[in-house]
């Protein structure tokens, strides 16, 4: 399969003398997600941001390449939902991108029912929990129909029900052969990662594996720490390894061999 987005070199600074990416590089294959983790200000938000296209990458600061449209999703769903009309919100994305008016009722339907919102095409969405309203946001989004979808931190505001609706979401769009570029701190969501991106101090380090959620395991205890895990979330792993997840079979044997570990946090 060929590469969605693709880093290559890519150094970047907000400001002289503090650089946020140094000479990083990696790559995402079409169809599949990455998950980016790290500890706060590490440059999770810029790599969405670099991806997504609101922050332009200056001349000689490496390639990026990303191989069709890609479309953001943002912690706060509160700033995407702007009408007392779940369609009037969508159609108004959709003229900002000038999508053709033929192509709107099809598209609206489409993505609300990928995000099972269908039911409440004419709702109010003022009126929306927050997991709903970021769902409307998330269908405002797919009905552009990008190639590349980058959610960054959405769930962080949400609540367990929320934020299980949204990996669904994401386990959905990855069906259907999108790319997905997930900002997290939350290590139950690694588990839907094909692969996870760490970053440290303006590096990244990339974690690849056949389920490789696996891949968040392979980070050493400590690397875990700094990309602001909770230890206790370990705890949850104990679930999904019992499900035979093998992120959770990862994290268990690294329970065992540091099992001072499981009393903290
Ligand atoms: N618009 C900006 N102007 C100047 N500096 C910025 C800007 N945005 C971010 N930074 C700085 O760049 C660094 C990386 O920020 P970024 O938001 O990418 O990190 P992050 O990993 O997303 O952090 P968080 O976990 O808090 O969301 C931080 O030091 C931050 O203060
Ligand atoms: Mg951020």
């Amino acid at each position: 399969m060929s590469s969605s987005v693709k880093f290559r070199g890519v150094s970047f600074a907000y400001s002289k003398g503090h650089q946020v990416l140094k000479d990083l590089t990696f790559q995402v294959r079409a169809g599949q997600v990455l998950a980016v983790v790290g500890q706060n200000g590490s440059g999770k938000s810029t790599i969405a941001g670099l991806i997504a296209g609101l922050i332009k990458l200056p001349k000689n600061s490496g390639e990026l390449n990303i191989v069709g449209r890609s479309a953001i999703v943002f912690q706060n769903p509160d700033v995407q939902v702007l009408f007392d009309n779940v369609e009037d919100d969508i159609k108004f994305v959709l003229d900002n991108y000038k999508v053709e008016k033929s192509e709107h009722a099809r598209r609206i339907t489409d993505a609300l029912s990928l995000v099972k919102m269908l039911e409440f095409q004419h709702s109010n969405p003022l009126k929306f929990s927050l997991g709903q309203k970021q769902r409307i946001a998330i269908a405002s989004i797919l009905a552009l129909d990008p190639e590349v979808i980058i959610f960054d931190e959405a769930t962080s505001s949400l609540d367990s029900a929320g934020k299980r609706d949204v990996l669904e979401i994401v386990e959905a769009l990855k069906d259907k052969g999108k790319t997905v570029i997930m900002v997290t701190n939350v290590v139950d969501e690694l588990r839907i990662a094909d692969s996870v991106l760490l970053l440290q101090n303006g590096a990244g380090t990339q974690f690849d594996g056949p389920s490789a959620g696996a891949a968040g395991v392979r980070l050493t205890i400590d690397a875990l720490n700094a990309a602001g895990f909770a230890l206790s979330d370990f705890f949850k792993l104990k679930d999904y390894a019992l499900k035979g997840n093998e992120t959770a079979r990862g994290a268990l044997e690294l329970l065992e061999q540091e099992p001072t570990l499981g009393k903290v946090g």
